[in-house]
């Protein structure tokens, strides 16, 4: 079996869902969700939210509604990681060792803060004027939301992609001076969804004051379905459906069938009234059951709390060793392990073949000409320690790695050399090595917990 596709995702808790956020976010990421391969992570960004709202009842609303809306939605907690970011403390940890690599001027090109910076200039401002460092840092903190997780994918609109790239850039350049430890992610862009219109039919957006709120009540939802804009062609004169805002709207919520019979009917002369009344009923019909389940997870915010608490403690399983091994990448270490100084033994290499001035002992994965999945515990000074057994996939070689990193010290070897840990054959210690100096590098890993 092939491991999984890790896609991670972040949802920013500011504002409530309209039918835009629905239709171009919120059902594409549910539907993703489930697709078989595929190993998916959905989180509140709540620190995101604090760089526009400063309001806290508004940021705890925020955050119960956006949560509220992901579960009535679909979302299945117990298949995804769906978790809340100021409850992973090791997001950051890594924003500081990202801050320490990054660029400078690198964040000065960055969209949100160069859009600021352009409209202060433009009104003869100071060019800073009421930036805040955390606008400028938002990059660096949305690089480690995803590099704390070894994500592969990261689904965002296209505003969002010039981040992944910079999270690329600087998960590159800790890698090139720490050794390989973080995984360059991707964005993917959905290019299939459709852009809402709004009310005025200008894009959805809450910036435009626009919206549909995804969960109305029905007397709202026909309100505000009854101000759509539309042309002033009287009942029973023909439409062009497909210069029609509404028609917009509808096909987002059609089937196909549904879709081509209002296409016919508007040409045939359909009164927007009855239009109008046709995209109520659809919408309505669709969203009640899940502005029902909304309400009842709104009446309980103790349990959107387990969840997300579950989910919390599911995603700090990946994020806490991969911080253990960062913290002694960087040196941050016990005082009680060897230090290695400079300049002595052998440079390091990392999996991409480059040197890296990384000193510590590494673990590398790779896949032989027979298939399978096996990984070398490699000393600091370059010598391979342990060589290891065979895996049907990465994930079960990583998982192995994982448990010496964590359990190294019950390591035990046989008189042919064969090393287990527990129940597991982890592979062969290599000729003239010695158990303890394999113990000694695990330790690097293990102490520094
Ligand atoms: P808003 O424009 O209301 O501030 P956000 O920027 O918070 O919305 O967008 C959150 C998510 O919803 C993004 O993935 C964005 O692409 C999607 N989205 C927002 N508005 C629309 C729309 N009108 N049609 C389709 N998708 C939308
Ligand atoms: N900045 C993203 C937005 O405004 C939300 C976000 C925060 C995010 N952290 C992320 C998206 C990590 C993807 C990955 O839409």
């Amino acid at each position: 079996m092939r491991a999984p596709v890790r896609i991670l995702t972040g949802i920013t808790t500011s504002g409530t869902p309209h039918l835009g956020n629905y239709a171009g976010a919120i059902r594409p990421a549910v539907a993703a969700s489930r697709q078989p391969g595929t190993e998916s992570f959905y989180f509140l960004a709540d620190y995101h939210a604090l760089i526009k709202v400063q309001d806290p009842a508004r940021v705890q609303r925020s955050t119960l509604e956006i949560a509220a809306t992901w579960l009535a939605c679909g979302l299945d907690p117990d298949r995804v990681g769906f978790y809340r970011q100021s409850d992973i403390p090791e997001i950051t940890e890594l924003t500081w060792f990202l801050t320490c690599v990054a660029g400078k001027g690198l964040l000065n090109r960055a969209h949100a803060y160069k859009a600021a910076v352009d409209a202060n200039t433009a009104s003869s401002d100071d060019a800073d004027a009421g930036v805040t460092a955390g606008l400028y840092m938002y990059p660096v903190l949305m690089a480690a939301d995803i590099l704390a997780f070894k994500a592969q994918k990261v689904p965002v609109g296209r505003d969002q992609v010039q981040h992944i790239e910079m999270a690329r850039d600087f998960a590159a350049r800790f890698n090139h001076t720490y050794g390989e430890h973080l995984v360059l992610p991707e964005a993917v862009i959905e290019e299939q969804v459709a852009t809402l219109p709004g009310l005025d039919g200008r894009k959805m957006s809450k910036s435009y004051d626009n919206t549909i709120p995804l969960f109305a009540g029905p007397a709202e939802l026909k309100r505000l379905v009854a101000s759509i804009v539309t042309d002033s062609r009287a009942p029973g004169e023909a439409k062009d459906p497909d210069a029609s805002h509404l028609f917009t709207l509808y096909r987002a919520f059609a089937d196909e069938t549904q879709a081509a019979a209002m296409h016919a009917a508007l040409r045939g002369g359909l009164a927007w009234g009855e239009a109008k009344q046709a995209l109520f009923e659809l919408l309505d019909g669709q969203l009640a059951p899940l502005r029902e389940r909304y309400e009842g997870l709104m009446a309980k915010p103790a349990d959107i709390e387990a969840t997300l608490q579950a989910g919390a403690a599911k995603a700090r399983a990946i994020a806490t060793p991969l911080l253990r091994e960062l913290r002694a990448a960087v040196g941050l270490r016990p005082l009680t392990t060897p230090v290695i100084v400079h300049g002595e033994g052998s440079e390091n290499v990392n999996a991409s073949g480059k040197g890296a001035t990384s000193r510590l002992p590494t673990f590398k994965q790779y896949r032989e000409n027979d298939g399978r999945f096996y990984f070398k515990l490699v000393h600091a000074d370059g010598r391979v320690l342990v060589q290891s057994e065979g895996h049907a996939s990465p994930k079960d070689a990583g998982a192995l790695i994982a448990r010496l990193k964590a359990d190294g010290a019950a390591l035990v070897h046989d008189a042919g050399r064969v090393l287990r840990l527990a129940d597991a054959v982890v592979g062969r210690l290599e000729e003239s090595v010695e158990l303890a100096e394999v113990l000694a590098s695990l330790a690097v890993f293990a102490e520094a917990d």
